[in-house]
């Protein structure tokens, strides 16, 4: 990674198609803006339509010509992902950019439509199936790339197998951890595959540092805690970096031309909590292939999703 690296190196992408989940919103929105501005035709992928129309104008207020849609997606719905699929293969016949970005930090034990633990649900069973859905346009593209969006938390994560909806003993902070370190060994684990299979598809990860957005607000708003709500005002006011800073890790990991199938990227500065993009470092836990395989094998029997363009490429 060169030094200083910002948006503006990001290079054209006309003629190129980006799908970015929760693009309403904190680094998504930031993300599906510059790669507008570059010239993606740039799918918002978004569970509220109202937060998605008003991103789209204010992308719109900026570059009046950007290519941006709406297409409905809320990751907590196994049925939502499968409509999203079949919706956008009536406005593309290929993918170039999948950015797994949508997320959500911290919160009371809830469960998807799905009966699924909220967090691992959305942060990585959502994206599993998502991606599994979506492999066959990525592979049409001839150079497509799956982006997952982890974070430093994923260091203190474990991944409970035996108790993976924490269903028998639920904190809410190790739930988060458990589903930023499944994000990593998701990536890992479909860059194997993808390998072994020869398609033209690379699976790489970014984390943002710690950037002030809406996700901090989301757990103490469910719990109605004003001290959390307070302290985390404060921490985003005075330590986070901006949302367009954080999301240039998850840009480079997008369209840098030198990004490799596994590469991590993350914020160069203090503790990479902040700065521009560098090679990000990974707790061991998420380089254990035995943990990265039997993540998979879980993910597929609990979606249904079984990334059928891996297994007719093999
Ligand atoms: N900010 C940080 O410091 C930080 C640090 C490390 C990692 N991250 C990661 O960065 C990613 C983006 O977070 P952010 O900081 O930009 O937070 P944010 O501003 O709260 O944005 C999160 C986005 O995810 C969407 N989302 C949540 N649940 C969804 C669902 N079921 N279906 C579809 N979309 C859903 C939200 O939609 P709504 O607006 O409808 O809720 C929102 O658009 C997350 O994966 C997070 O774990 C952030």
């Amino acid at each position: 990674v060169s030094t200083k690296w910002t948006a503006d190196q990001i290079p054209n992408l006309s003629g190129k198609t980006a799908v970015v989940t929760g693009a309403n919103s904190g680094l998504g929105w930031e993300t599906a803006l510059e790669l507008a501005k570059h010239g993606a035709h740039t799918i918002l992928a978004c569970r509220d339509a109202t937060r998605a129309r008003d991103a789209v104008d204010r992308i719109r207020a900026v570059h009046p010509s950007a290519q941006v849609e709406v297409v409905p997606l809320d990751l907590a719905s196994l049925q939502s992902i499968g409509e999203f699929s079949k919706r956008l293969r009536e406005k593309i016949s290929k993918l170039d950019i999948l950015v797994n970005n949508a997320g959500i930090m911290a919160i009371p034990r809830r469960t998807t439509a799905d009966g699924l633990e909220m967090q691992l649900g959305t942060n990585h069973f959502g994206h599993f199936a998502l991606t599994g859905h979506l492999l066959d346009l990525l592979v049409a593209s001839g150079a497509g790339r799956v982006v997952n969006v982890s974070s430093l938390m994923h260091r203190r994560g474990r991944m409970q197998f035996d108790d993976l909806q924490g269903e028998k003993r639920y904190s809410a902070w190790p739930a988060y951890g458990q589903s930023k370190l499944a994000n990593l060994l998701f990536t890992t684990e479909l860059q194997r595959r993808l390998s072994e299979a020869r398609l033209p598809v690379i699976s790489v990860a970014a984390h943002p540092g710690y950037s002030a957005t809406n996700l901090q607000f989301v757990g103490p708003q469910m719990t109605k805690s004003s001290m959390m709500e307070f302290f985390t005002r404060i921490g985003n006011n005075v330590i986070a970096q901006s949302a367009a800073m954080g999301a240039l890790p998850s840009l480079y990991a997008a369209t840098a031309p030198d990004v490799k199938g596994g590469d991590y990227f993350g914020p160069g500065g203090l503790m990479e909590m902040r700065g521009y993009p560098s090679r990000a470092s990974r707790s061991a836990a998420s380089q254990d292939p035995v943990a990265a395989k039997t993540l998979w094998e879980r993910s597929v029997e609990l979606t249904k999703v079984d990334f059928r363009a891996l297994a007719n490429a093999a």
